[in-house]
C-alpha cells in the first residue's frame, strides 16, 4: 500500500492532530482506552479503504475486515462516561451536552457498519463500496461535530 494512500485517508477523517505526548494519568485511562479503540477500528477500516482506492479488491479478506468492525465498533463508547472530558481527549464538549446526537451518530455509524458487513458478504466490488462509503461518512460526520481537529 502506498504511504500517500494512507495519509490522504487519515488526513480526510480529520485524524492529523496528535497529542500523543499527554498522558492519560486518570485511573483505567478512560480516554486513552478509547482512543486506542477508535485506532483498532481504524486499523480494520483503512485497509479496506486501500484496496477500493487502489483497485486491488479482495474479496475474502475484505469480508473478514468488515465482519471484524463489526465487533470493534463496540469498543469505544462505554469509555466516554460523565466525568471524562479533559486532556489528552479530542472529543468536543457536545458529546456530553448533546448527549443524544452522539447517539444518534453512534447508531447510525452501528447500522452503517451492519450494512457493510452484509454488503462484503455478496463479495461484489460495487456493492462493498457503495457500503464501504457510508460508513466512511458516518464517521466523518461524528467527527465533524463531536472530534477536535
Ligand atoms: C459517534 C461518533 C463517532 C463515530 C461514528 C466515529 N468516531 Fe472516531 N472519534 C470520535 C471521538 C469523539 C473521538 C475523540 C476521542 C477522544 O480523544 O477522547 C474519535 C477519535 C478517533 C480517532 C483518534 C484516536 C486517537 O488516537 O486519538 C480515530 C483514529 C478515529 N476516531 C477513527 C474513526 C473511524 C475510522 C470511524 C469510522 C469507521 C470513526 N472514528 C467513527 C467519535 C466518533
Amino acid at each position: 500500500m502506498s504511504r500517500g494512500a494512507v495519509v490522504g485517508f487519515v488526513g480526510l477523517l480529520g485524524l492529523s492532530g496528535c497529542n500523543a505526548h499527554v498522558e492519560d494519568t486518570r485511573p483505567g485511562q478512560p480516554v486513552k482506552t478509547r482512543q486506542v479503540a477508535f485506532q483498532e477500528i481504524l486499523k480494520v477500516f483503512e485497509p479496506m479503504g486501500v484496496m477500493l482506492r487502489t483497485n486491488n479488491y479482495e474479496p475474502d479478506r475484505f469480508a473478514a475486515l468488515a465482519a471484524e468492525l463489526t465487533v470493534k465498533r463496540e469498543h469505544p463508547w462505554a469509555h466516554f462516561s460523565a466525568d471524562t472530558n479533559y486532556p489528552p481527549t479530542k472529543a468536543e464538549e457536545a458529546v456530553w451536552t448533546q448527549a443524544d446526537e452522539f447517539e444518534r451518530k453512534k447508531q447510525a455509524f452501528i447500522a452503517a457498519t451492519e450494512q457493510l458487513d452484509a454488503a462484503a458478504k455478496t463479495k461484489t466490488m460495487e456493492v462493498a463500496s457503495k457500503a464501504y462509503f457510508e460508513v466512511y461518512d458516518t464517521c466523518k460526520s461524528c467527527h465533524s461535530q463531536f472530534k477536535k481537529r
